[in-house]
């Protein structure tokens, strides 16, 4: 940033390149024209013209919602699915993320603490899964909207003895618009009036068909409340996990998702966020959506402690400047100066938004008085 040629810092100065070229060997740098010049040499050279520098603000608008990262499929290794539960109101999600973290997390992993970071992690046939607390699609759609896209897998909960309701179809349609694998829990299999054949029926509709009914989508039947089905339903997550084979390069700055954040009194700004490709760690320098700053302190979903975390892991971090919102892209940079200028930069322009908006509002406000 900042840098200039031979040339194009003679016509700043309206000198010739060769007057630019010969202060420069007598400053001991041999130079051509196209010559790049760091910040210190274009500030001797102007000195030995007399003309002053004035120090300039650049405005580092590098785009990390849009920035594309290539690995080398050499350096790619397995990472854990990261698993999304979707459904209609009051049909089982928060009762079927509770009951899979209790059947799988014991008392003593957990150290007796319940800590709640909007996701977490189980261990199934030696495999990791990842569960994203988003129940309801409106933190989904959110998150989709923004162009972040976390999930692997879709799971589709319906209750047996509702069927398909309004949200089941709109929670259809993100996770084929997504593009993702979709699993069906049949869930209150339990309750009196339980029909898993209708919600079967109803959801041919949605080329969503049973391997019963000639298709080849997984259903599984079970009772959230009960802990019916949740062997297999993780069982067929580690099946697609295997058949889909999710990776990513643990050896590279990490990027991801913000899953939450909030302003904590003790602790400042605290968010959950999902390392999607590469490993955090302690200490790196990290733009957070319009935010940035040095990761602090690092906790598991179990509310341990951790220095790394590697591709898939959810993990709560502080340390930042600001709270950031769901849904918001973090990304890691080695150079800590970068970091600052991107942050800086993100959050000037919020700021600048927020002005706006709010001039807007009081003009509007104006008007409507009068
Ligand atoms: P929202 O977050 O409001 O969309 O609901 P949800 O999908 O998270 O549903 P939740 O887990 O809160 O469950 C709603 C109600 O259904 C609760 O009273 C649960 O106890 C009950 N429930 C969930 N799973 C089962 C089940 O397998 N059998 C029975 N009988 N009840 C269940
Ligand atoms: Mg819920």
């Amino acid at each position: 940033s900042g840098s200039l040629t031979v040339g194009e810092l003679a016509e700043k100065l309206n000198k010739d390149s060769s007057e630019i070229i010969k202060k420069l060997m007598f400053l001991g740098v041999m130079a051509t024209k196209n010559q790049d010049l760091d910040a210190d040499s274009i500030e001797l050279i102007c000195e030995e013209f007399g003309v002053e520098v004035e120090e300039e603000v650049v405005v580092d608008d590098t785009d990390i919602e849009n920035m594309t990262f290539d690995d080398d499929p050499e350096d790619l290794k397995e990472r854990p699915a990261v698993v999304t539960i979707m459904g209609h109101v009051d049909h089982g999600k928060t009762t079927l993320l509770d009951r899979i973290r209790d059947t799988k997390v014991t008392e003593g992993e957990a150290g007796g603490i319940t800590q709640h970071i909007g996701a977490y992690q189980v261990e199934e046939d030696g495999k990791k899964i990842t569960f994203l607390d988003t129940p309801g699609h409106a933190a989904f759609t959110s998150m989709r909207s923004r162009g972040a896209q976390v999930t692997d897998i879709a799971i589709l909960v319906v209750a047996a003895d509702d069927g398909v309701m309004p949200q089941t179809k709109e929670a259809i349609s993100h996770a084929k618009a997504a593009g993702v694998p979709i699993i069906v829990a049949v869930n209150k299999m339990d309750k009196e009036g339980a029909n898993p054949d209708r919600v079967m029926q109803e959801l041919m509709e949605y080329e969503l068909i049973a391997e019963d009914y000639g298709g080849e989508t997984i259903f599984v039947k079970m009772s959230a409340v009960k802990g019916e089905g949740i062997d297999e339903l993780l069982e067929m997550i580690v099946l697609i996990s295997e058949m889909e084979e999710f990776k990513a390069n643990p050896d590279r700055p990490a990027y991801g998702t913000v899953i939450e954040a909030e302003l904590d009194k003790g602790r400042g700004p605290v968010a959950t966020l999902l390392v999607q490709n590469g490993t955090l760690n302690v200490s790196d320098s990290i733009v957070v959506g319009n935010t940035f700053g040095r990761v602090r302190a690092m906790v598991n979903d179990l509310g341990r402690r951790v220095k790394v975390a590697g591709p898939s892991t959810p993990v709560e971090i502080t340390g930042l400047n600001n709270v950031p919102q769901a849904g918001d892209r973090f990304l890691v940079f080695e150079d800590e100066k970068k970091a600052r200028s991107v942050g800086e930069a993100r959050a000037q322009r919020q700021l600048e938004e927020n002005r706006s908006a709010t001039a807007k509002v009081s003009l509007d406000d104006l008007f409507e008085q009068i």
